[in-house]
């Protein structure tokens, strides 16, 4: 593989094919879960193929990876990566922004996310899961995934934008649902269309958010959207009301099915390996089963912090990321033309066998200190992308997932029900087929 020289106009276009006119081979990448699999098989690290509308080259592996995400950076554009839908019902938020106007924004959002500010969020998130297991526990057999996802939801909503639990979160949570309908439907405005429908819970949710901005401002709060109403940069700038308002409401919407996602693959993967199970909840005994959950208490579950890690190896909730091509650029000996796209994998570099012997075992140790088979600066492991836009929510999403965690491994068990399809569809986010049927049950202690 090499950077781009000074001339690719001469190379190969890459190996693939085009599919049918128009529609191209979007409808084997929506319904095949092993699209890029068995084209990598067949091609190798990047192929050619036309998806959503415009000619597209797939890019796997972990120089793939690095050369999108971090060295060849400057070649493609966020922007020019999502449909018109996204760029409509997401507004000027970060996923779009690029350059000088990205960098301004992303250090504005992001003291929320990381280090002391994250302090202030564990009693809420302690206290939502809380309810929601007593919840379930009361239940017993439940579908699973839907649950969780209304978990997670009213975490984000209330941390992200100042919801309240109960009956406003609910509410929330239905425009949101028909918001993200929107995304990937035919853009048609009228109040009876799904994307009529769509616009329409987008000004609503971006009216509630704007209730709660102004009400920040008048009286500061240390919840994620009080921390960003008050974020100022050096020059003391500081993001307008509009600003606050869509960025929140990418956060929202950035925010919780990936962590969904992740809680449903740590439990079944937990169901799947009692073994694994069982020394999950020997650490939390150890620490101490009613030891308050804090930062420092978090940080002891090291055991906690491998099988996180494995769970992100093997079940990256996104599949992948869309870029537009702004420069023409070279790899591995093709050429990819300007206006083209580009999609790179997150999965093909977490199964290589190079960098993960036995990669389809579920094996916390792999990130025990003496293993170490993740090397974080050869972009082997991508679950929350790379380079300089990684994920924003990173370290807020791994925290929230330990708490719920460790709620679970201390308090709690679950028995996979007979007769469903356990296996995961990746899209729009890596879930399981038949939502994670479980007998929940309290643990006598
Ligand atoms: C397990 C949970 C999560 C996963 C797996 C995840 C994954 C990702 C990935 C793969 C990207 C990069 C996409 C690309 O390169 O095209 C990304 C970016 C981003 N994520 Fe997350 N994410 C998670 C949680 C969160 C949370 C909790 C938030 C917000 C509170 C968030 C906000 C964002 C934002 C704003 C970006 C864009 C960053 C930028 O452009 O500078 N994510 N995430």
């Amino acid at each position: 593989m090499s950077a781009s020289q000074p001339s690719t106009s001469s190379l190969p276009l890459p190996p693939g094919k085009s599919g049918l006119p128009w529609i191209g081979e979007t409808i084997s990448f929506l319904l095949d879960p092993d699209f890029a699999t068995k084209r990598r098989q067949q091609y190798g690290a990047i192929f050619r193929t036309h998806i959503i509308g415009r000619p597209t080259v797939v890019m796997s592996g972990a120089a793939a990876n690095k050369f999108i995400l971090a060295t060849g950076f400057d070649k493609f554009s966020w922007r020019d990566g999502w449909p018109d839908n996204f760029k409509e019902l997401l507004g000027e938020s970060l996923f779009l922004q690029e350059g000088a106007e990205h960098q301004r924004n992303r250090k504005l959002l992001m003291p929320a996310f990381h280090g002391k500010a994250l302090v202030n969020y564990v009693e809420t998130i302690d206290k939502i899961t809380d309810c929601y297991l007593a919840k379930w526990s009361q239940t017993g057999d439940l579908t699973w995934f839907p649950e969780l996802k209304n978990l997670t939801f009213e975490i984000a909503s209330v941390l992200l934008i100042g919801s309240e639990p109960g009956a406003q979160t609910t509410e929330l949570s239905r425009l949101f649902t028909e918001l993200t309908n929107g995304l990937f439907t035919l853009p048609l405005n009228w109040s009876y269309t799904t994307y009529g429908r769509a616009i329409a819970a987008r000004d609503k949710l971006l009216a509630q958010i704007e209730t709660v901005v102004l009400a920040r401002q008048q009286q500061p709060t240390q919840d994620a959207l009080g921390l960003l109403v008050q974020s100022q940069d050096e020059d003391g700038n500081r993001l307008s009301v509009d600003e606050l308002k869509v960025q929140a409401l990418l956060l929202l919407f950035a925010g919780h099915e990936t962590t969904t996602s992740l809680i449903a693959s740590l439990c079944l993967a937990l169901a799947q390996h009692p073994e694994i199970l069982a020394q999950a909840r020997a650490e939390q005994a150890q620490i101490g089963m009613d030891t308050p959950l804090s930062i420092d208490s978090l940080k002891q579950m090291t055991y906690l912090d491998r099988v996180l890690r494995e769970v992100e190896r093997m079940y990256p909730p996104v599949g992948g990321g869309f870029r537009g091509v702004v420069e023409e650029f070279e790899f591995n000996g093709y050429r990819v033309p300007k206006g083209w796209q580009v999609l790179y994998r997150i999965p093909e570099a977490h199964f290589d066998e190079a960098v993960y012997p036995n990669p389809t075992s579920f094996d916390p140790d792999r990130f025990a200190p003496e293993r170490y088979e993740y090397k974080p600066s050869d972009y082997t492991f991508a679950t929350y992308g790379g380079g300089s836009r990684i994920c924003i929510g990173m370290a807020f999403a791994q925290m929230e997932l330990k708490i719920i965690a460790a709620k679970l491994l201390r308090d709690y068990s679950w028995e996979l029900l007979p007769d469903q399809n356990l296996t995961l569809d990746p899209i729009p986010t890596l879930h399981p087929r038949d939502g994670l049927k479980v007998k929940f049950q309290k643990l006598a202690r």
